[in-house]
């Protein structure tokens, strides 16, 4: 049994896409490129990156294995330096990791000692915050992301779809400007990850965090996004930005309209197959 039911979409509401400006747009990357030098040659990862990702939009980057989306992403929350370019966040020069970014990662990166609420709760030690109100937050995210009664348990009592809802938690308790999700959803199974995107929109459509979400899986870029950029083969350069223009509110039933379906045949269509 899914999280939640399939309902009947609501195309009355759109979504619109706004043009990028300085005053709305809160990660500007510009001219971004990473080469990796080794004993054995350097490797251009990305070559030339612009992208631009307004206040709470939800923003993915789609592009054949090894296009170097992980290493965009990974550019953007510090985690690794640039070769050239600017990552600029309002209007800060990004050259290193804040609590300005929160970030969520494939594999499950839970702290396997502490219990699911005092995982929520990790960032909070930097803030200062009363011990009330940490509790409020906790059981706030644990409301949104359904695990209410697993507050106290350990993360090895939970499935891998129940860790991942944690760890979404745990980021967007810290209230980062921006989430950064590297294919989140990749380890888990289809349904449960369909469970997923489906908790993903919602938390979205209520909550409205602004996000970079990287995935190999067009169909989950399009149910999610607001915009998508299609990067090219290595080294990644942006080959195309489509704007999706879909209901606001969203469920499963989605994926089975006309327009959903020529939507992901568009973006596919930029997509550089036989590169693996
Ligand atoms: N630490 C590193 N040292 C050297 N080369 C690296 C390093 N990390 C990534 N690369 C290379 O940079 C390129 C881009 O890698 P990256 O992991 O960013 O791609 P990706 O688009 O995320 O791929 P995938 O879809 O398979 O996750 C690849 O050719 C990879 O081999
Ligand atoms: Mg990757």
């Amino acid at each position: 049994m899914g999280l939640l039911k399939r309902k009947k979409t609501d195309f009355s509401v759109r979504e619109e896409h706004i043009e990028a400006n300085l005053a709305n747009s809160i990660v500007y990357v510009r001219n971004l490129q990473k080469v990796y030098s080794s004993a054995k040659g350097s490797v251009t990862a990305v070559k030339d990156i612009n992208i631009n990702v307004l206040e709470n939009e939800f923003v993915s980057i789609v592009g054949p294995s090894g296009c170097g989306k992980s290493t965009l992403l990974r550019m953007i929350a510090g985690l690794e330096t640039a070769t050239d370019g600017q990552i600029v966040i309002r209007d800060r020069n990004i050259i290193g990791p804040g609590a300005d970014r929160g970030m969520v990662f494939q594999s499950y990166t839970l702290f396997p000692w502490m219990t699911v609420g005092n995982n929520i709760k990790f960032g909070f030690k930097l803030r200062k915050m009363p011990k009330e109100q940490q509790e409020e937050i906790v059981n706030r995210y644990l409301k949104i992301i359904k695990l209410e009664k697993f507050k106290n348990s350990f993360p090895r009592e939970l499935s891998g779809g129940m860790k991942q809802r944690v760890a979404i938690a745990r980021a967007l308790a810290d209230s980062p400007e921006v989430l950064l999700m590297d294919e989140p959803f990749s380890a888990l199974d289809p349904k449960t990850r369909e469970d997923m995107q489906l908790l993903m929109r919602q938390i979205w459509q209520e909550e409205k965090p602004t996000v970079i979400f990287v995935t190999h899986d067009i169909e989950e870029a399009v149910f999610l996004s607001g915009k998508i950029y299609v990067l090219t083969s290595r080294p990644g350069i942006v080959k195309e930005e489509i704007p999706i223009l879909l209901p606001y509110n969203r469920d499963l039933s989605l994926k089975d309209t006309e327009e959903f379906v020529k939507l992901r045949k568009q973006v596919n269509a930029f997509i550089e197959h036989g590169e693996i």
